[in-house]
Protein backbone atom coordinates (compact mmCIF):
# COMPACT_ATOMS: atom_id res chain seq x y z
CA UNK A 1 0.00 0.00 0.00
CA UNK A 2 1.06 3.83 -0.66
CA UNK A 3 0.18 4.30 3.25
CA UNK A 4 2.77 1.53 4.17
CA UNK A 5 6.16 2.36 6.56
CA UNK A 6 8.17 0.96 9.36
CA UNK A 7 7.70 2.78 13.07
CA UNK A 8 10.88 3.01 14.90
CA UNK A 9 10.42 -0.28 16.28
CA UNK A 10 10.72 -1.68 12.95
CA UNK A 11 6.78 -2.94 12.80
CA UNK A 12 5.11 -2.53 10.01
CA UNK A 13 2.71 0.28 9.99
CA UNK A 14 -0.05 0.81 7.39
CA UNK A 15 -2.19 4.12 7.23
CA UNK A 16 -0.63 4.87 10.40
CA UNK A 17 -1.25 1.98 12.40
CA UNK A 18 0.62 -0.72 13.70
CA UNK A 19 0.07 -4.38 12.74
CA UNK A 20 0.77 -5.67 15.64
CA UNK A 21 -2.28 -3.32 16.67
CA UNK A 22 -3.98 -4.86 14.34
CA UNK A 23 -3.99 -8.53 14.89
CA UNK A 24 -4.21 -7.67 18.65
CA UNK A 25 -7.31 -5.74 18.21
CA UNK A 26 -8.70 -8.24 15.40
CA UNK A 27 -6.56 -11.30 15.18
CA UNK A 28 -5.66 -13.27 12.22
CA UNK A 29 -5.51 -13.44 9.05
CA UNK A 30 -6.96 -10.31 8.30
CA UNK A 31 -7.40 -8.41 5.60
CA UNK A 32 -6.28 -4.73 5.74
CA UNK A 33 -7.20 -1.62 3.22
CA UNK A 34 -5.54 1.48 3.24
CA UNK A 35 -8.18 3.67 2.87
CA UNK A 36 -6.04 6.44 1.07
CA UNK A 37 -4.63 4.10 -1.14
CA UNK A 38 -7.58 2.49 -2.62
CA UNK A 39 -9.46 6.30 -2.92
CA UNK A 40 -6.67 7.57 -4.33
CA UNK A 41 -6.63 4.73 -7.52
CA UNK A 42 -9.53 5.81 -7.56
CA UNK A 43 -9.43 8.83 -8.39
CA UNK A 44 -5.96 8.44 -10.49
CA UNK A 45 -8.73 6.72 -13.02
CA UNK A 46 -10.94 8.89 -12.93
CA UNK A 47 -8.40 11.65 -13.80
CA UNK A 48 -7.46 9.26 -16.49
CA UNK A 49 -10.68 8.07 -18.15
CA UNK A 50 -13.24 10.66 -16.70
CA UNK A 51 -12.37 13.16 -19.21
CA UNK A 52 -13.49 10.56 -22.20
CA UNK A 53 -16.19 8.72 -20.33
CA UNK A 54 -16.57 6.41 -17.41
CA UNK A 55 -14.62 4.02 -14.66
CA UNK A 56 -16.85 1.63 -13.29
CA UNK A 57 -15.01 -0.45 -10.56
CA UNK A 58 -15.35 -3.89 -11.18
CA UNK A 59 -16.48 -5.19 -7.68
CA UNK A 60 -15.63 -8.56 -8.17
CA UNK A 61 -12.65 -7.87 -7.00
CA UNK A 62 -13.48 -7.14 -3.55
CA UNK A 63 -16.76 -5.42 -2.36
CA UNK A 64 -18.16 -4.71 0.82
CA UNK A 65 -20.66 -1.61 1.96
CA UNK A 66 -17.99 0.84 2.60
CA UNK A 67 -15.74 -0.18 -0.48
CA UNK A 68 -19.28 0.92 -2.71
CA UNK A 69 -18.93 4.09 -0.65
CA UNK A 70 -15.96 5.15 -1.49
CA UNK A 71 -16.34 4.31 -4.91
CA UNK A 72 -19.43 6.23 -5.03
CA UNK A 73 -17.60 9.24 -3.30
CA UNK A 74 -14.56 9.18 -5.80
CA UNK A 75 -17.29 9.53 -8.45
CA UNK A 76 -16.76 6.66 -10.24
CA UNK A 77 -19.73 3.88 -11.22
CA UNK A 78 -20.13 0.37 -9.97
CA UNK A 79 -19.52 -3.14 -12.28
CA UNK A 80 -21.75 -5.90 -10.21
CA UNK A 81 -22.44 -9.67 -11.74
CA UNK A 82 -24.44 -11.04 -9.40
CA UNK A 83 -27.42 -10.91 -7.27
CA UNK A 84 -25.23 -10.41 -4.27
CA UNK A 85 -22.84 -8.22 -5.31
CA UNK A 86 -25.87 -6.05 -6.31
CA UNK A 87 -27.67 -6.24 -2.74
CA UNK A 88 -24.36 -5.40 -1.03
CA UNK A 89 -24.08 -1.77 -3.31
CA UNK A 90 -27.99 -1.07 -3.27
CA UNK A 91 -27.29 -1.88 0.78
CA UNK A 92 -24.85 1.16 0.83
CA UNK A 93 -26.99 3.13 -1.14
CA UNK A 94 -24.61 2.98 -4.61
CA UNK A 95 -26.72 5.44 -7.12
CA UNK A 96 -28.42 2.93 -9.32
CA UNK A 97 -27.95 4.73 -12.13
CA UNK A 98 -24.26 4.32 -11.85
CA UNK A 99 -24.77 0.41 -11.42
CA UNK A 100 -23.97 -1.89 -14.55
CA UNK A 101 -25.07 -5.68 -14.29
CA UNK A 102 -22.68 -8.49 -15.91
CA UNK A 103 -22.40 -12.26 -16.41
CA UNK A 104 -23.36 -15.10 -18.96
CA UNK A 105 -26.20 -16.34 -17.39
CA UNK A 106 -28.28 -13.80 -15.17
CA UNK A 107 -31.08 -15.72 -13.27
CA UNK A 108 -34.16 -14.21 -14.18
CA UNK A 109 -34.39 -12.93 -10.76
CA UNK A 110 -31.09 -11.13 -11.05
CA UNK A 111 -32.66 -9.89 -13.97
CA UNK A 112 -35.54 -8.30 -11.55
CA UNK A 113 -33.55 -7.34 -9.34
CA UNK A 114 -31.61 -5.07 -11.43
CA UNK A 115 -34.64 -3.47 -13.01
CA UNK A 116 -36.54 -3.05 -10.00
CA UNK A 117 -33.45 -1.37 -8.23
CA UNK A 118 -33.43 1.28 -11.81
CA UNK A 119 -29.67 0.31 -12.47
CA UNK A 120 -27.93 2.15 -15.28
CA UNK A 121 -27.25 -0.99 -17.95
CA UNK A 122 -27.68 -4.14 -18.18
CA UNK A 123 -24.80 -5.92 -20.54
CA UNK A 124 -26.62 -8.43 -22.80
CA UNK A 125 -24.44 -11.62 -23.13
CA UNK A 126 -26.67 -14.54 -25.02
CA UNK A 127 -29.87 -14.20 -27.40
CA UNK A 128 -31.85 -15.75 -24.60
CA UNK A 129 -30.91 -13.19 -22.18
CA UNK A 130 -31.85 -10.31 -24.29
CA UNK A 131 -35.22 -12.31 -25.14
CA UNK A 132 -36.10 -12.81 -21.21
CA UNK A 133 -35.00 -9.06 -20.66
CA UNK A 134 -37.38 -7.65 -23.24
CA UNK A 135 -40.01 -9.51 -21.87
CA UNK A 136 -39.42 -8.59 -17.50
CA UNK A 137 -38.47 -4.90 -18.69
CA UNK A 138 -42.29 -5.22 -20.85
CA UNK A 139 -43.97 -6.49 -17.72
CA UNK A 140 -42.79 -3.52 -15.79
CA UNK A 141 -43.49 -1.37 -18.68
CA UNK A 142 -39.81 0.00 -18.39
CA UNK A 143 -36.90 0.71 -21.16
CA UNK A 144 -33.86 -1.39 -19.81
CA UNK A 145 -31.06 0.00 -21.52
CA UNK A 146 -27.93 -2.15 -22.81
CA UNK A 147 -24.79 -3.01 -23.99
CA UNK A 148 -24.21 -5.95 -26.09
CA UNK A 149 -21.19 -8.15 -25.70
CA UNK A 150 -18.93 -8.87 -28.14
CA UNK A 151 -15.76 -11.14 -28.62
CA UNK A 152 -13.25 -8.91 -30.26
CA UNK A 153 -11.06 -12.64 -30.28
CA UNK A 154 -7.58 -11.12 -28.12
CA UNK A 155 -6.58 -13.10 -25.68
CA UNK A 156 -4.65 -11.08 -23.09
CA UNK A 157 -2.59 -11.92 -19.96
CA UNK A 158 0.48 -10.05 -18.46
CA UNK A 159 2.86 -9.52 -21.16
CA UNK A 160 1.32 -11.11 -24.30
CA UNK A 161 -1.74 -11.18 -26.21
CA UNK A 162 -3.50 -13.52 -29.06
CA UNK A 163 -5.33 -12.10 -31.73
CA UNK A 164 -7.71 -14.61 -33.30
CA UNK A 165 -11.05 -14.93 -35.65
CA UNK A 166 -12.95 -16.30 -32.76
CA UNK A 167 -12.93 -16.65 -28.95
CA UNK A 168 -13.15 -20.08 -27.53
CA UNK A 169 -15.18 -19.30 -24.45
CA UNK A 170 -18.60 -18.71 -23.10
CA UNK A 171 -18.71 -14.96 -23.08
CA UNK A 172 -20.20 -12.50 -25.68
CA UNK A 173 -20.94 -12.73 -29.74
CA UNK A 174 -18.28 -13.23 -31.92
CA UNK A 175 -18.13 -9.90 -34.23
CA UNK A 176 -16.81 -11.96 -36.99
CA UNK A 177 -18.96 -14.81 -38.72
CA UNK A 178 -17.55 -18.12 -38.44
CA UNK A 179 -18.04 -19.73 -41.74
CA UNK A 180 -20.41 -23.06 -41.46
CA UNK A 181 -21.20 -21.86 -37.69
CA UNK A 182 -24.64 -20.62 -39.03
CA UNK A 183 -26.36 -23.71 -38.75
CA UNK A 184 -25.83 -24.23 -35.65
CA UNK A 185 -29.34 -23.75 -33.55
CA UNK A 186 -27.40 -21.61 -30.92
CA UNK A 187 -25.56 -19.95 -32.99
CA UNK A 188 -25.32 -15.87 -33.25
CA UNK A 189 -22.95 -13.10 -33.98
CA UNK A 190 -22.74 -9.77 -32.52
CA UNK A 191 -24.52 -8.20 -35.58
CA UNK A 192 -27.32 -10.58 -34.82
CA UNK A 193 -27.42 -9.98 -30.99
CA UNK A 194 -27.36 -6.13 -32.25
CA UNK A 195 -30.89 -6.87 -34.65
CA UNK A 196 -32.14 -8.14 -31.88
CA UNK A 197 -32.02 -5.66 -29.46
CA UNK A 198 -32.81 -2.95 -32.29
CA UNK A 199 -36.09 -5.13 -33.02
CA UNK A 200 -37.11 -5.61 -29.22
CA UNK A 201 -39.61 -2.90 -27.69
CA UNK A 202 -38.39 -2.78 -24.07
CA UNK A 203 -34.77 -2.30 -24.77
CA UNK A 204 -32.17 0.27 -25.68
CA UNK A 205 -29.33 -0.68 -27.12
CA UNK A 206 -26.55 2.53 -25.66
CA UNK A 207 -23.56 0.53 -26.57
CA UNK A 208 -20.65 -2.32 -27.03
CA UNK A 209 -18.55 -4.14 -24.32
CA UNK A 210 -15.70 -6.02 -24.33
CA UNK A 211 -13.27 -7.27 -22.06
CA UNK A 212 -10.07 -9.09 -22.98
CA UNK A 213 -8.62 -10.39 -19.75
CA UNK A 214 -6.87 -9.81 -16.90
CA UNK A 215 -3.71 -8.40 -15.02
CA UNK A 216 -2.55 -6.96 -18.41
CA UNK A 217 0.85 -5.19 -18.85
CA UNK A 218 0.28 -5.23 -22.79
CA UNK A 219 -1.38 -1.94 -24.25
CA UNK A 220 -1.49 -3.67 -27.92
CA UNK A 221 -4.72 -6.31 -26.84
CA UNK A 222 -6.44 -2.95 -25.86
CA UNK A 223 -5.98 -1.51 -28.63
CA UNK A 224 -6.73 -4.17 -31.09
CA UNK A 225 -10.21 -4.72 -29.06
CA UNK A 226 -10.71 -1.28 -29.93
CA UNK A 227 -10.47 -1.27 -33.61
CA UNK A 228 -12.47 -4.31 -33.84
CA UNK A 229 -14.90 -2.74 -31.10
CA UNK A 230 -15.87 0.65 -33.48
CA UNK A 231 -15.21 -1.68 -36.82
CA UNK A 232 -18.56 -3.11 -35.32
CA UNK A 233 -19.63 0.07 -35.57
CA UNK A 234 -19.14 0.07 -38.68
CA UNK A 235 -20.84 -2.66 -39.42
CA UNK A 236 -23.78 -0.92 -37.84
CA UNK A 237 -23.64 1.81 -39.25
CA UNK A 238 -23.64 0.40 -42.86
CA UNK A 239 -26.96 -1.87 -42.50
CA UNK A 240 -29.21 0.71 -39.69
CA UNK A 241 -27.12 3.87 -40.96
CA UNK A 242 -25.40 6.87 -38.94
CA UNK A 243 -28.39 8.33 -37.31
CA UNK A 244 -29.35 4.67 -35.43
CA UNK A 245 -25.93 3.67 -34.65
CA UNK A 246 -25.02 6.96 -32.93
CA UNK A 247 -27.41 6.10 -30.31
CA UNK A 248 -24.89 3.59 -29.25
CA UNK A 249 -23.28 6.09 -26.68
CA UNK A 250 -20.40 4.02 -24.97
CA UNK A 251 -17.81 2.32 -25.96
CA UNK A 252 -17.15 -0.53 -22.91
CA UNK A 253 -13.06 -1.88 -23.26
CA UNK A 254 -13.28 -3.53 -19.83
CA UNK A 255 -11.17 -4.35 -17.13
CA UNK A 256 -7.81 -5.91 -17.06
CA UNK A 257 -4.78 -3.20 -16.06
CA UNK A 258 -2.33 -5.48 -14.19
CA UNK A 259 -0.85 -4.64 -11.01
CA UNK A 260 2.64 -5.07 -9.39
CA UNK A 261 2.82 -8.69 -7.03
CA UNK A 262 6.12 -8.87 -7.38
CA UNK A 263 8.85 -5.66 -7.50
CA UNK A 264 10.02 -6.20 -11.03
CA UNK A 265 6.54 -6.11 -12.61
CA UNK A 266 5.32 -3.04 -14.60
CA UNK A 267 1.99 -1.78 -14.62
CA UNK A 268 0.53 0.14 -17.64
CA UNK A 269 0.70 4.04 -17.42
CA UNK A 270 -2.99 4.45 -16.50
CA UNK A 271 -3.03 7.63 -18.29
CA UNK A 272 -1.03 7.16 -20.97
CA UNK A 273 -3.78 3.47 -21.86
CA UNK A 274 -6.36 6.33 -21.43
CA UNK A 275 -5.15 8.99 -24.21
CA UNK A 276 -4.34 6.21 -26.72
CA UNK A 277 -7.82 4.12 -26.47
CA UNK A 278 -9.78 7.40 -26.62
CA UNK A 279 -7.59 8.68 -29.37
CA UNK A 280 -8.41 5.43 -31.46
CA UNK A 281 -12.05 5.76 -30.28
CA UNK A 282 -12.79 9.01 -30.97
CA UNK A 283 -10.65 9.10 -34.59
CA UNK A 284 -12.29 6.16 -35.87
CA UNK A 285 -15.97 6.80 -34.92
CA UNK A 286 -15.12 10.35 -36.71
CA UNK A 287 -13.98 8.43 -39.90
CA UNK A 288 -17.68 6.72 -39.55
CA UNK A 289 -19.70 10.11 -39.03
CA UNK A 290 -20.15 9.07 -35.33
CA UNK A 291 -20.25 11.46 -32.77
CA UNK A 292 -17.19 10.31 -30.53
CA UNK A 293 -18.90 7.71 -28.14
CA UNK A 294 -17.86 7.38 -24.46
CA UNK A 295 -14.90 5.31 -23.14
CA UNK A 296 -15.79 2.85 -20.44
CA UNK A 297 -13.47 0.36 -18.39
CA UNK A 298 -14.15 -1.57 -15.70
CA UNK A 299 -10.93 -2.25 -13.43
CA UNK A 300 -11.28 -4.03 -10.38
CA UNK A 301 -7.66 -5.36 -9.58
CA UNK A 302 -5.76 -2.04 -10.78
CA UNK A 303 -8.09 -0.01 -8.25
CA UNK A 304 -8.55 -2.76 -5.06
CA UNK A 305 -5.15 -4.93 -5.36
CA UNK A 306 -2.30 -2.76 -4.48
CA UNK A 307 -4.01 -1.15 -1.02
CA UNK A 308 -5.12 -4.31 0.26
CA UNK A 309 -2.41 -6.67 2.39
CA UNK A 310 -3.13 -10.37 4.35
CA UNK A 311 -1.86 -10.45 7.87
CA UNK A 312 -0.79 -14.08 9.29
CA UNK A 313 0.52 -15.11 12.13
CA UNK A 314 3.79 -18.10 11.62
CA UNK A 315 2.49 -20.79 13.75
CA UNK A 316 4.92 -23.79 13.16
CA UNK A 317 8.25 -24.30 10.98
CA UNK A 318 9.74 -27.17 9.82
CA UNK A 319 12.77 -27.53 7.61
CA UNK A 320 12.52 -30.56 5.05
CA UNK A 321 15.41 -32.05 3.11
CA UNK A 322 15.53 -31.71 -1.00
CA UNK A 323 17.16 -34.11 -2.99
CA UNK A 324 21.04 -32.22 -3.76
CA UNK A 325 21.21 -32.10 0.23
CA UNK A 326 19.75 -28.53 0.43
CA UNK A 327 16.57 -27.80 2.67
CA UNK A 328 13.52 -25.56 2.24
CA UNK A 329 11.63 -24.05 5.17
CA UNK A 330 8.29 -24.97 5.49
CA UNK A 331 6.28 -21.96 7.27
CA UNK A 332 2.75 -22.41 8.26
CA UNK A 333 0.39 -19.32 8.58
CA UNK A 334 -3.14 -19.14 10.31
CA UNK A 335 -4.79 -18.83 6.75
CA UNK A 336 -4.09 -20.22 3.39
CA UNK A 337 -5.97 -21.61 0.32
CA UNK A 338 -9.57 -20.59 2.01
CA UNK A 339 -8.30 -16.80 2.02
CA UNK A 340 -5.98 -16.38 -1.01
CA UNK A 341 -6.80 -19.20 -3.61
CA UNK A 342 -4.97 -17.27 -6.70
CA UNK A 343 -1.26 -19.20 -5.91
CA UNK A 344 -2.61 -22.72 -6.12
CA UNK A 345 -5.19 -21.68 -8.95
CA UNK A 346 -3.01 -19.42 -11.25
CA UNK A 347 0.34 -19.90 -9.72
CA UNK A 348 0.10 -16.47 -8.75
CA UNK A 349 3.19 -15.09 -6.91
CA UNK A 350 3.11 -12.50 -3.82
CA UNK A 351 5.77 -10.70 -1.89
CA UNK A 352 5.99 -11.93 1.63
CA UNK A 353 7.92 -10.24 4.78
CA UNK A 354 8.26 -10.09 8.51
CA UNK A 355 6.03 -7.56 9.97
CA UNK A 356 6.08 -7.31 13.21
CA UNK A 357 9.47 -6.53 13.48
CA UNK A 358 13.02 -6.31 11.54
CA UNK A 359 15.63 -8.61 11.69
CA UNK A 360 19.16 -8.71 10.45
CA UNK A 361 19.28 -12.67 10.83
CA UNK A 362 19.92 -14.18 6.90
CA UNK A 363 17.55 -15.16 4.46
CA UNK A 364 16.46 -18.97 4.07
CA UNK A 365 14.97 -20.43 1.51
CA UNK A 366 11.10 -20.75 2.43
CA UNK A 367 7.76 -21.80 1.38
CA UNK A 368 4.82 -19.77 3.34
CA UNK A 369 1.85 -22.53 3.91
CA UNK A 370 -1.50 -22.63 4.92
CA UNK A 371 -3.34 -24.84 7.67
CA UNK A 372 -5.54 -27.02 4.80
CA UNK A 373 -5.64 -30.39 4.50
CA UNK A 374 -3.74 -30.76 1.30
CA UNK A 375 -0.17 -30.56 -0.02
CA UNK A 376 -0.91 -27.77 -2.93
CA UNK A 377 -2.09 -25.43 -0.22
CA UNK A 378 0.93 -22.53 -1.00
CA UNK A 379 0.18 -18.95 -0.66
CA UNK A 380 4.33 -18.53 -1.27
CA UNK A 381 6.00 -20.60 -3.55
CA UNK A 382 9.60 -19.55 -2.92
CA UNK A 383 10.90 -16.25 -0.85
CA UNK A 384 13.23 -15.54 1.79
CA UNK A 385 12.24 -15.30 4.83
CA UNK A 386 15.02 -14.51 7.85
CA UNK A 387 16.05 -17.29 9.58
CA UNK A 388 15.31 -16.68 13.13
CA UNK A 389 11.73 -16.35 12.31
CA UNK A 390 9.79 -17.94 15.26
CA UNK A 391 5.76 -18.87 16.00
CA UNK A 392 4.15 -15.56 16.14
CA UNK A 393 5.84 -13.43 14.32
CA UNK A 394 3.53 -11.76 11.93
CA UNK A 395 3.72 -12.03 8.06
CA UNK A 396 2.61 -9.80 5.48
CA UNK A 397 1.27 -10.79 2.20
CA UNK A 398 1.28 -8.05 -0.36
CA UNK A 399 -1.50 -6.84 -2.76
CA UNK A 400 -3.63 -9.50 -1.80
CA UNK A 401 -6.98 -6.72 -1.94
CA UNK A 402 -8.64 -8.02 -5.46
CA UNK A 403 -9.38 -11.94 -5.83
CA UNK A 404 -8.61 -13.23 -2.18
CA UNK A 405 -11.20 -12.20 -0.26
CA UNK A 406 -13.71 -12.47 -3.01
CA UNK A 407 -12.42 -15.65 -4.18
CA UNK A 408 -12.37 -17.09 -0.32
CA UNK A 409 -13.93 -20.54 0.85
CA UNK A 410 -14.58 -22.00 4.00
CA UNK A 411 -12.68 -24.81 3.08
CA UNK A 412 -12.25 -27.03 5.99
CA UNK A 413 -14.72 -24.88 7.63
CA UNK A 414 -12.50 -22.41 7.86
CA UNK A 415 -14.09 -18.84 9.21
CA UNK A 416 -13.70 -16.19 6.54
CA UNK A 417 -11.07 -13.54 8.03
CA UNK A 418 -12.00 -10.11 8.96
CA UNK A 419 -11.27 -7.07 7.10
CA UNK A 420 -10.45 -3.94 7.73
CA UNK A 421 -9.86 -0.45 7.00
CA UNK A 422 -7.00 1.80 7.69
CA UNK A 423 -6.29 5.98 7.54
CA UNK A 424 -4.63 8.24 9.51
CA UNK A 425 -3.97 6.23 12.12
CA UNK A 426 -7.42 4.45 13.04
CA UNK A 427 -8.71 1.19 11.62
CA UNK A 428 -12.64 0.08 11.67
CA UNK A 429 -13.84 -3.50 10.55
CA UNK A 430 -15.26 -3.69 7.45
CA UNK A 431 -16.62 -6.99 7.42
CA UNK A 432 -16.39 -9.10 10.88
CA UNK A 433 -14.66 -12.48 11.14
CA UNK A 434 -17.15 -15.29 10.28
CA UNK A 435 -17.73 -17.73 13.28
CA UNK A 436 -18.29 -21.26 13.50
CA UNK A 437 -22.08 -20.17 14.95
CA UNK A 438 -22.25 -19.12 10.88
CA UNK A 439 -22.20 -22.12 9.33
CA UNK A 440 -24.05 -24.36 12.03
CA UNK A 441 -26.80 -21.63 11.38
CA UNK A 442 -27.35 -22.94 7.93
CA UNK A 443 -27.71 -26.76 9.25
CA UNK A 444 -31.25 -27.81 8.41
CA UNK A 445 -31.38 -31.33 9.38
CA UNK A 446 -30.15 -31.71 13.19
CA UNK A 447 -31.22 -29.66 15.79
CA UNK A 448 -28.06 -29.01 18.43
CA UNK A 449 -27.88 -31.32 20.70
CA UNK A 450 -26.90 -29.82 24.21
CA UNK A 451 -23.92 -30.89 26.61
N1 LIG B 1 -15.01 -6.52 -16.47
C1 LIG B 1 -15.33 -7.78 -16.73
C2 LIG B 1 -16.43 -8.06 -17.65
C3 LIG B 1 -14.62 -8.84 -16.13
O1 LIG B 1 -14.94 -10.09 -16.42
C4 LIG B 1 -13.57 -8.54 -15.23
C5 LIG B 1 -12.82 -9.60 -14.60
C6 LIG B 1 -13.28 -7.20 -14.96
C7 LIG B 1 -14.01 -6.21 -15.61
C8 LIG B 1 -12.21 -6.78 -14.00
O2 LIG B 1 -10.95 -7.17 -14.40
P1 LIG B 1 -9.64 -6.65 -13.63
O3 LIG B 1 -9.53 -5.16 -13.92
O4 LIG B 1 -9.81 -6.89 -12.18
O5 LIG B 1 -8.54 -7.43 -14.21
N2 LIG B 1 -10.00 -14.21 -10.48
C9 LIG B 1 -8.94 -13.77 -11.37
C10 LIG B 1 -9.36 -12.61 -12.21
C11 LIG B 1 -10.59 -12.92 -13.00
C12 LIG B 1 -11.16 -11.69 -13.59
C13 LIG B 1 -12.48 -11.97 -14.19
N3 LIG B 1 -13.07 -10.83 -14.79
C14 LIG B 1 -7.71 -13.48 -10.57
O6 LIG B 1 -7.73 -13.66 -9.36
O7 LIG B 1 -6.69 -13.08 -11.12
Amino acid sequence: PRGATRDDDGVLTIGGVRVTDLAAQYGTPLFVYDEDDFRSRCADMQAAFGPYGRVHYASKAFLSAEIARWVAAEGLSLDVCSAGELAVAVHAGFPAERIALHGNNKSVSELAAALDAGIGHIVVDSIYEIDRLDELAGERGVVADVLVRVTPGVEAHTHEFISTAHDDQKFGFAITEAAGARDRSHYATAMDAVRRVFAADNLRLVGLHSHIGSQIFDLDGFEVAAHRVIGLLGDIVDEFGVEKTAQLEVVDLGGGLGISYLPDDDPLPTAEVAERLAEIVANESAALGLPTPLLAVEPGRAIAGPGGVTLYEVGTLKDVALDGGSTRRYVSVDGGMSDNIRAVLYDAEYDVRLASRVSDADGVLSRVVGKHCESGDIVVRDCWLHDDLTPGDLLVVGATGAYCYSMSSRYNLAQRPAVVAVRAGQSRLLLRRERIEDYLSLEAGVEATSE
